[in-house]
């Protein structure tokens, strides 16, 4: 691969390169490193106040003859994919690129076979085991646009998610194992499709024979399918900007966004970032313990790692089962090299006690990586000192679902890390600090964080609308994509993330919108209107707090936050459940009505004396009683 970045020298070497010449770097990058039916004729076409991007126009491929058929040559017979299963006594499975490449064909030929053709969209709705990443690739293949949904979210977040993007299929299993819990996907599958009409058939996986019930017109066993299929199945044809995937994110609105990648950017850049990123050569074992339902699962579980001829981890399990050592288990027993978490899950790991770490061999491991949230310096040290036993490299990689790969992180070994810093940008990633007033902010600076130029793996849309993704990533700032994060650059000119400045709030790790919480929360008989705000947690990085007016005096707190959790769990899931709960008489609002949740989240915080001018509130005299409400709940 001629796309590895060795040195600080051709790191800048490269970033001039990629900036006076944009179209020569990329050009070199994808025509070297990539197997493409067709040379595309255009490198990069854009016009942002469209918004509109192309990568490689004219360029055909399909992603997974680069993701497999070319690995059989040279690697037909190394580990493609472990699986590491949920329980510990049962055996990884080690599927290797012939195997995979097999198994991703016959599965490709039963979609082919239940009428899925080229554009259709297949929602897969599975736990981590192998064939979740089969079907993403047997989709690929076929040219289907894969959705996958985490399969922690609720049958109503399902069924949103499936008429969003009109899916003709959906794939799931009998279950899932994680830690101690049994996932009833089938149940929640059968509840979602009560709402979707669209859906013409069901594949399941059997995982963990769970009794289902089959409806005989649309659900089948998928494994007597697979049995009988082909193993031959030719790749789709795919011109550059075919779509590959929707992936669903949260947003300002109950609706998820549906982002949606296409193929020939995507795929270059996923793959130049892992390689960079993680710095993977021949023999590595890497793991990612993020789940596919993420876009961090897609790019950097399946994806990169696939397109560069790696070994990839995937684990069905939690960090907890069966007890706290279990990550560091896998990683003496599978001697991985690479290993990329999220900070929740370090910080739930370092309140452990050290034996848990200390009686596993970590000396394999060569590059630490986290993702999904700012790290803190208490966490980034212990991850240092215990797990990278001090001087193994930590890579802390900011990015997003929109963004299809990691835009600003420390190149391992090469960038110097600098806790709670991401630092530099990847070359062809041209990041600028805008201020409130719009304007582009030079040196050492604070404000939004905005990227002026297109990147190979930008999102193209939101599935079926245009016109929100325009307003809500190029309208902020003119001429750029609005991230939604806002960042310091200090005058070394490394960025340090410093959180989401709109109404999406990360709670450990995952990205969920205040608006779809508050539908679910209003949906209490008891609750007149409600309001959501992130307060700082030891582990999750921020907690749910809601602020809710009740339709009548006299709602007894007590139950009252289960009966909203019950509620919430069941309209989103259980990862954006409230920790706490106030009632109050009213909601601090501007003249125009809107909820001044920055207010609410001083208030949540505690930082009551920095709650800046609250005299132009339509009813300023709410604030003080909900700071004293607050108070006596303590
Ligand atoms: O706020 C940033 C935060 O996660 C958001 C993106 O979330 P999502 O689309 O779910 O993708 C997560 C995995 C790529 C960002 O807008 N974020 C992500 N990585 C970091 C981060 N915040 C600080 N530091 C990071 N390394």
């Amino acid at each position: 691969m001629s796309y590895h970045i060795q040195s600080y020298q051709q790191y800048q070497k490269d970033c001039l390169q990629a900036k006076s010449d944009p179209g020569q770097f990329w050009d070199v990058i994808a025509r070297d490193n990539f197997v493409w039916r067709k040379p595309w004729h255009t490198t990069f076409e854009f016009d942002f106040s469209i918004p509109e991007v192309k990568w490689f126009e004219g360029g055909q491929l399909n992603i997974t003859e680069n993701c497999l058929d070319r690995h059989l040559a040279d690697r037909a017979l190394q580990t493609a994919i472990i699986f590491e299963p949920n329980n510990p006594q049962s055996e990884a499975e080690h599927i290797n690129y012939l195997d995979l490449h097999q198994r991703v064909c016959r599965f490709a030929n039963v979609l082919k076979d239940n009428g899925v053709v080229k554009g259709d969209r297949v929602c897969i709705y599975l736990p981590m085991i192998p064939e979740l990443a089969i079907a993403v690739l047997a989709c690929a293949r076929i040219g289907a646009i894969h959705s996958v949904v985490f399969a922690g979210f609720s049958s109503t977040a399902l069924a949103t998610r499936i008429v969003d993007c009109n899916a003709k299929l959906v794939v799931t299993s009998d279950g899932g194992f994680r830690g101690d819990k049994i996932l009833d996907l089938k149940t929640i599958v059968d509840k979602a499709l009560e709402d979707c009409a669209m859906v013409e058939a069901v594949l399941l996986v059997r995982r963990t024979g769970n009794q289902v019930v089959l409806r005989p017109d649309r659900d089948a066993w998928i494994e007597p399918q697979l049995e009988s299929a082909s193993h031959d199945c030719p790749a789709e044809v795919m011109e550059s900007e075919d779509p590959l995937f929707i992936l669903y994110t949260s947003g300002s609105t109950g609706q998820p966004k549906g982002m949606m990648h296409t193929t020939g950017g995507y795929m270059v850049y996923s793959a130049y970032t892992f390689k960079n990123y993680f710095q993977y050569t021949d023999g590595n074992v890497y793991w990612c313990t993020a789940d596919i339902g993420w876009i961090t699962g897609h790019s950097y579980i399946v994806y990169g790692p696939l397109l560069n001829g790696a070994t990839t981890v995937m684990f069905e399990g939690v960090p907890s089962y069966p007890d706290f050592g279990r990550f560091w288990e896998i990683v003496e027993k599978h001697k991985v090299t690479q290993f990329y978490t999220a900070p929740t899950a370090i910080r739930a790991l370092a309140k452990q006690p050290l034996s848990f770490v200390n009686s596993h061999d970590l000396s394999s491991l060569k590059v630490l990586g986290t993702v999904g949230e700012p790290i803190n310096e208490e966490a980034w040290q212990w991850y240092h000192e215990h797990i990278g036993g001090g001087t193994t490299p930590i890579t802390d990689t900011w990015w997003q679902t929109e963004t299809g790969g990691i835009m600003i992180a420390n190149l391992p070994g090469i960038i110097a890390a600098k806790p709670t810093f991401a630092t530099k940008p990847m070359p062809g990633i041209q990041v600028v600090l805008k201020s409130e007033d719009s304007q582009s902010l030079d040196g050492p600076a604070e404000g939004s964080l905005c990227i002026d130029f297109p990147w190979p793996s930008m999102a193209r849309t939101i599935w079926g609308n245009h016109s929100r993704f325009k307003e809500t990533y190029f309208s902020a700032f003119q001429g750029c994509y609005f991230t939604g994060d806002g960042a310091i650059r200090d005058d070394q000119g490394n960025y340090r993330i410093t959180g989401r400045v709109d109404d999406v709030i990360i709670v450990s790790g995952h990205n969920l919108g205040t608006a779809p919480i508050e539908d679910a929360i209003n949906e209490h008989p008891e609750i007149a209107e409600s309001a959501v705000v992130g307060r700082h947690h030891d582990i999750k990085g921020q907690s749910l707090c809601g602020f809710v007016i009740p339709k009548h005096q006299n709602l007894e707190v007590s139950g009252l936050l289960s009966g909203v959790n019950v509620l919430i769990s069941d309209q989103i899931g259980p990862i954006a459940k409230l920790d706490q709960i106030l009632i109050v008489s009213g909601l601090p609002k501007t003249r125009s009505g809107k909820i001044m949740r920055r207010i609410l989240r001083k208030i949540a915080a505690g930082e009551t004396d920095h709650l800046g001018d609250i005299s132009t509130l339509l009813n300023p005299e709410v604030v003080e009683e909900i700071i004293s409400q607050l108070n006596q709940s303590k």
